[in-house]
């Protein structure tokens, strides 16, 4: 991972046990951001908990909801994997017969999207401009590569990640990028909303962001672009794609190059 600084949120580190308090205190330096051994004496919104092996997020307000953790051997993504969930982002990308795109994740965030893309057998570059995020993408990917369970580990090997602005960088192998940009419009699962929301707590929204990584994304020496959106939005920019993929909440946009 790179060491550039990335933008940073809203977020302190605290410690799960008292004897993770020097690392907390070694992960809020690293992050630059305040750490405290209790959750109740932080003043952010969001919290970082870490334990000697594992790190997730929670949103202080959301206390009664579980928290926010990138684990890609968790019963979610493994359900995801077989129930056939991945197709639509598999077709959506060009993903069909012996072919398997290499695809830059310009929007990693907890890296669900790109693991369902790297476990169909695409290389994934994934991108994640918080700091916060890209440690605990980094954490799950290390976790990944020794896990016990082989597909896990095979993905794992298929994921390349780099902490940063995904409009800095100049996609060389990569064929496909995929955005799925911080919208703000309803999903349907109250899991992904909880999960968006924490992400949207640590970062927030800017005016007009989505619509530069569109006009970004479309500018890059690829051959198509992805956006996932909600069923209901209009194309990010009112951009008409080539053709959609439609799922039963999401779809998404394809733009041929
Ligand atoms: C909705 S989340 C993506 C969720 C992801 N598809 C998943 O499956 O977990 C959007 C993420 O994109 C990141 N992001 C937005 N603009 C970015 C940019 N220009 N460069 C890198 N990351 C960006 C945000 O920090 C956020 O974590």
């Amino acid at each position: 991972m790179s060491s550039l600084q990335a933008t940073l949120g809203d977020c302190t580190v605290v410690p799960a046990v008292a004897g993770a308090w020097p690392l907390a205190q070694q992960l809020a330096l690293k992050l630059n951001c305040p750490s405290v051994r209790r959750a109740v004496d932080a003043s952010s919104s969001v919290v970082l908990f870490v334990d000697h092996d594992d790190l997730w997020l929670q949103q202080q307000a959301l206390e009664q909801v579980s928290p926010v953790r990138v684990d890609f051997a968790s019963p979610g993504l493994q359900h995801r994997r077989r129930s056939g969930q991945n197709e639509l982002l598999g077709r959506a990308v060009g993903v069909k017969g012996g072919e398997r795109p290499s695809v830059l994740d310009a929007t990693a965030g907890l890296g669900r999207d790109a693991y369902v893309l790297a476990d169909l057998g695409c290389a994934v570059t994934l991108i994640e401009r918080s700091d916060v995020l890209a440690l605990m993408l980094q954490h799950a990917l290390e976790r990944a590569s020794i896990s016990a369970i082989s597909s896990v580990q095979l993905a794992a090997s298929r994921m390349r990640l780099q902490l940063g602005d995904s409009r800095d960088y100049k996609p060389t192998q990569e064929t496909v990028i995929y955005l799925d940009p911080m919208f703000t419009d309803r999903r349907s699962s109250a899991a992904v909303k909880k999960d968006l929301s924490v992400l949207q707590a640590l970062h927030g929204n800017v005016d007009n962001e989505d619509e530069q990584l569109l006009a970004w994304a479309t500018a890059q020496p690829v051959r198509r672009v992805v956006v996932k959106r909600s069923i209901k939005s209009p194309p990010l920019d009112g951009r008409k794609p080539s053709h959609t993929i439609k799922g039963k909440a999401v779809r998404f946009d394809v733009y041929v190059l």
